[in-house]
């Protein structure tokens, strides 16, 4: 694997964490596309002043600065072989169908993270662009938590992953993918052996929601001060518990249907959500017991807060938060989407997309079925021609 030029889309969190990143582990070109709002300027500023972009992790400091920066897809892209979107996942299709003209014909390009469904979307643009032989890649999770400090001069990573899986089309890349990855992002990325894994394995799409519903359903209009907003995953109850559990084992069920229907789709890697949680953090949970404790007692959650929104001199619940916006059109409404191909029912899921498509004041479900009338936003199988299950496990 022959990679030279490194184009990253997008300036937010993600994208500021990668630069010095990749600079101190990958010896080639780092480029920006920067189509929103002026962050070309401020990128190029820092281009042109000769600075470094900061990243602070613990003690460490890194120092990065994009070779190039650019509101134009072609400038920024046409060079690379590898494009990495860091971006929520609503930017994905938009920032695709803007770069794919100008790729070359052997570039790879991946979501970081992927979400549910970006291989739907994908590679339609890629069939519809006639560039099909563009490889694609998405990883399970972001592999840091982190924010910007002052845009385009700083940036603080407070934790990082011990390893994040990926998958890639067509798989055969995979391993070669993952070994270059784990250099260039300086962490361990695990192979897996297919996209559906990712959508499956999305434990966003559980744990956003269904903390969300548990703790605002019924208590929408509370309003809180900054010191009483509540903890998001301290705040997991027995019963908030007791629903994520719920949801995780409904898309367990689904897995081991579609396990059953194609015995050799290897889904091995979808985990239930306390076993997720004690593979990803480890050590960071003091009481393995429960689920709950899981929760509770996982250093790398502590004093994290509901995402809140001021109204005056009070906080209200922020039901735009991306824990909604972005995790049930990208993640549960896609599950739910693949549970209806194969026809399994998931009630718990069901009650949490209905109450938060309210929320967001969104249709995904009408009667029991996607049939909403928001259901063409979704990035669901089904809105890209694909509708038997047979058209997804080959992914
Ligand atoms: P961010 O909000 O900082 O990044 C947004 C960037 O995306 C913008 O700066 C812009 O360059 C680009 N963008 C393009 N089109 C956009 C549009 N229509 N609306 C908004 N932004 C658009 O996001 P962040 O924090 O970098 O997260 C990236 C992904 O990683 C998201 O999926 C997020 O959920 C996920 N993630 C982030 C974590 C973090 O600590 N920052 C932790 C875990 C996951």
């Amino acid at each position: 694997m022959k990679i030279n030029t490194i184009t990253i889309c997008g300036g937010g969190n993600a994208a500021h964490a990668m630069i010095p990143i990749i600079q101190n582990h990958f010896s080639g070109k780092v480029n920006l596309f920067l189509p929103f709002g002026d962050e070309a300027e401020h990128f190029q500023k820092l281009i042109d002043q000769k600075k470094y972009l900061t990243a602070t992790i613990g003690d460490n400091k890194l120092y990065g600065r994009p070779d190039k920066a650019s509101k134009l897809a072609r400038e920024a892209c046409e060079d690379a072989d590898l494009i990495l979107m860091p971006l929520p996942a609503f930017a994905h299709e938009q920032t695709l169908l803007k770069i794919v003209p100008f790729l070359k014909e052997e570039a790879i390009i991946g979501a970081i993270p992927a979400r549910s469904g970006f291989e739907y979307a994908a590679l339609k643009i890629l069939k519809d662009s006639k560039k099909e032989k563009i490889k694609i890649f998405g990883m399970q999770t972001l592999p840091w938590a982190c924010r910007i400090k002052e845009y385009a001069v700083s940036v603080n990573i407070l934790g990082k992953k011990k390893s994040v899986g990926m998958a890639a089309f067509p798989h055969k890349i995979t391993s070669d993918l993952a070994s270059f990855l784990s250099r260039a992002l300086d962490l361990k990325v695990e192979p897996l052996p297919n996209m559906l894994t990712l959508t499956l394995s999305n434990v966003g799409q559980i744990i956003h929601p269904g903390i969300m519903y548990g703790l605002f359903k019924g208590k929408e209009k509370v309003s809180y001060q900054k010191e009483t907003v509540p903890l998001f995953y301290q705040g997991v109850t027995k019963n908030i518990a007791q629903r994520l559990k719920g949801m995780s084992d409904e898309i367990l069920v689904l897995t081991e249907k579609i396990k059953v229907l194609h015995r050799n789709v290897n889904l091995d890697h979808v985990l239930g959500l306390k076993d997720w949680l004690i593979y990803s953090y480890g050590d960071s949970i003091v009481d393995k017991s429960t689920l709950q404790t899981c929760f509770v007692t996982n250093r790398a959650y502590q004093g994290l807060r509901a995402p809140v929104k001021k109204g005056g001199d009070y906080f209200l619940p922020d039901f735009q938060a991306r824990y909604l916006t972005e995790d049930v059109p990208y993640g549960l409404v896609v599950t739910k989407a693949i549970a209806q191909l194969v026809k399994v029912d998931m009630p718990i899921i069901d009650e949490v997309i209905l109450t938060i498509s309210k929320w967001i004041g969104k249709e995904y479900i009408k009667g029991h079925f996607l049939e909403g009338k928001d259901i063409k936003d979704a990035r669901i199988p089904q809105n890209y021609g694909i509708n038997y299950l047979e058209e997804i496990i080959v992914y």
